[in-house]
């Protein structure tokens, strides 16, 4: 996910941007630049790829005395990870960084271009700068041209905006991504998207408010609300600990992006809902032109989103799909037909294997998409199309929110089979839109349920196995949940359909074997609920994850329960998520590097 750093006042602006931008390094980027206003002239720097080499661009460059500047790191959402489409983004005499989504920049992009304004980038932040500018052309003063640019967009945004026109300003405004504003005795300003990038620059800083907007002088903080009342500013402390202002706050980096999730799904949706249709402006319209068949590729947890998914494209879609673990597909000598549509998923996009089949389904002639979180990884060059999950890094080796978003994206590909299809109708498409809506706050975290899940834990600590059973599509959330407690607490665990618990697994069943049962009323709980209790009635432990009461539990993880079994799905990923982590932590494992593990496994 993008950083932003700012600083106004006397030292060097430069140093200044550029160290916080490495602080805010870990958050993932594929590009970065600064753009610095001095003694009335812009000097601007943007790079592909690591720091280093924005700092090479920026060896011969200082400012001595006042100066303000702007910086970024970004991770491409709209857009390749080009020097062009790098931030800061500039106007004729201005420059804006953004971090977020502006959800609709394609009509604001449209109304300037026919004013005459011409865009550089792909991104969506470019309109910021050229929305502000026409405004300033109108006449409008500046403070009062950033209030109606702001008031224009939509979406989500931190956005800082430097510019000619008021040279010793940095306007800010903040809407649903983090932005913080600080200050020191010196009466610099000083500003980060993270904690970690203003840690031993600020004594005080402000936490922004959603729907809050400003800006900073050398004398003064100004702050507005929505209305434009002004704010008085509430100043806080910041951490110390550079590493947990990182995680801000939480223990671990999988602690931390499982509480993101629900952002980043958001994030995921923002601009390819309408009200009846699913958009994906960024493949070809005729991607399923001639298509009869899917198949899916993938390794590990982007595996079981894959299996997860067919569910959805057989019902939803009415299409043929199959599923391959990309290490057996390379070696199966498959039948690989052009009528087949061949979508491989990693939240990489580097996987050898499931690269190798990529490579091996174009040979052959198919047209293949790419889900993926890196944009410009191997697999987005090679696919055909690629659609990308906007997760933003994920540095927990056991993937939470890329799975997440992964399933986001799925869902909503598999309404886009439909509606092309026409295999449902508007009506039944935008029902499920309404629900997609939904996501976000399903994921949310309930601090009552964490704490139970955290005692819950202690009582499965040993054990000779866990089984996590479901149906339908709780069977690959199984896998998943299975494969979440092998990984970080390495204790044995399986995945298994629940109505298969009779052909073997259940000779395994006495008091020591822990059966984790996905049972969600919205997905054949009558079915479900026999089959655990062959289990319970031979003394397996049961912990089941309902809505619904059962008395043969051993323990109960109540679920709040929704309308439609994919709302289900994704309260019980959470907790699948949340019980595995609160186990490992609780037998002592590093629960964001597992031993033997790799986030990114580049070898056969
Ligand atoms: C590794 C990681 C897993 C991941 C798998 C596939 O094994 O440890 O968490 O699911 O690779 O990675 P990908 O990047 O292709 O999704």
């Amino acid at each position: 996910m993008c950083g932003i750093v700012g600083y106004l006042g006397n030292h060097s602006s430069k140093s200044i941007l550029l160290d916080g931008l490495s602080e805010l390094e870990y958050r993932g980027y594929d590009s970065a630049g600064i753009a610095v206003l001095h003694d009335g002239e812009f000097s601007y720097f943007k790079a592909v790829g690591k720091l280093e080499n924005l700092i090479r661009k920026t060896a011969e460059f200082d400012t001595n005395g006042f100066s303000v500047g702007i910086g970024h790191t970004r991770w491409a959402t709209h857009g390749k990870p080009t020097e062009i489409n790098a931030h800061p983004h500039l106007g004729n005499s201005s420059y804006v960084v953004h971090n977020g989504i502006i959800e609709n920049y394609q009509s604001l992009k449209k109304q300037l271009t026919a004013k005459g304004k011409n865009f550089l980038s792909q991104t969506d932040t470019e309109v910021i700068v050229h929305l502000f500018e026409s405004h300033l052309e109108e006449g409008v003063a500046p403070v009062e041209a950033f209030r109606q640019t702001i008031h224009e967009i939509e979406g989500a945004y931190a956005v800082l905006l430097v510019t000619k026109s008021k040279p010793d300003t940095i306007f800010f405004a903040k809407n649903g991504s983090p932005m913080i504003v600080g200050t020191n005795e010196s009466d610099e300003k000083f500003f980060g998207s993270s904690d970690a990038a203003l840690i031993g620059n600020c004594s005080q800083v402000i936490y922004l408010e959603d729907s809050q907007l400003g800006y900073v002088t050398p004398t003064k903080i100004y702050i507005e609300n929505e209305s434009g009342e002004s704010i008085a500013p509430t100043f806080a402390h910041l951490p110390e600990s550079k590493l947990s202002a990182q995680k801000e706050g939480f223990r671990f980096f999988m602690e931390k992006e499982i509480y993101e999730q629900s952002t980043v799904i958001s994030d995921t949706l923002l601009g390819r809902l309408g009200s009846d249709t699913i958009i994906f402006d960024e493949i070809e319209p005729n991607l399923l032109e001639g298509i009869r068949e899917i198949k899916l590729c993938a390794c590990g947890t982007s595996y079981h989103a894959a299996l997860a998914s067919s569910y959805l494209f057989e019902r939803l879609g009415k299409i043929r799909t199959s599923v391959e673990i990309a290490s057996e597909l390379r070696y199966k000598e498959p039948l690989l037909t052009p009528d087949t549509l061949f979508i491989v998923i990693s939240q990489s996009g580097e996987t050898a294997d499931t690269l190798e089949t990529l490579k091996m389904a174009k040979r052959a002639g198919l047209r293949t998409l790419v889900i993926c979180n890196v944009d410009n990884s191997s697999m987005v060059r090679e696919a055909d199309g690629a659609i990308l999950t906007r997760a933003g890094i994920e540095k927990g080796v056991a993937s939470t929110k890329a799975f997440a978003t992964q399933m986001t994206v799925l869902w909503m590909f598999a309404l886009y089979v439909a509606q092309t299809n026409k295999t449902m109708t508007p009506d039944t498409i935008r029902e499920q839109i309404a629900l997609l809506r939904e996501v976000p706050s399903v994921v949310k975290v309930p601090q009552d349920l964490h704490e139970r899940l955290r005692r819950l834990s202690k009582r499965y600590l040993h054990g000779h196995g866990f089984f996590f059973i479901g149906r339908d599509i709780f069977f690959p959330l199984a896998l998943e949940g299975a494969l979440k407690l092998k990984e970080i607490s390495y204790l044995h665990a399986e995945g298994y359909p629940s109505g298969e618990m009779k052909h073997g697994p259940i000779a395994l069943a006495d008091p020591e074997l822990f059966t984790i049962a996905l049972m969600p009323s919205n997905m054949l709980y009558e079915k479900t609920k026999s089959n655990v209790e062959e289990l319970s009635a031979r003394d397996a432990t049961i912990c089941a994850i309902s809505d619904t009461p059962f008395e043969n539990a051993d323990d109960l993880i109540q679920m709040v329960g929704h309308t439609h079994y994919m709302l289900d799905f994704f309260e019980i990923m959470v907790i699948l998520q949340l019980l595995s982590m609160e186990i490992a932590i609780r037998l002592g494992n590093d629960v964001d590097m597992p031993r033997n593990l790799a986030k990114s496994v580049t070898v056969e």
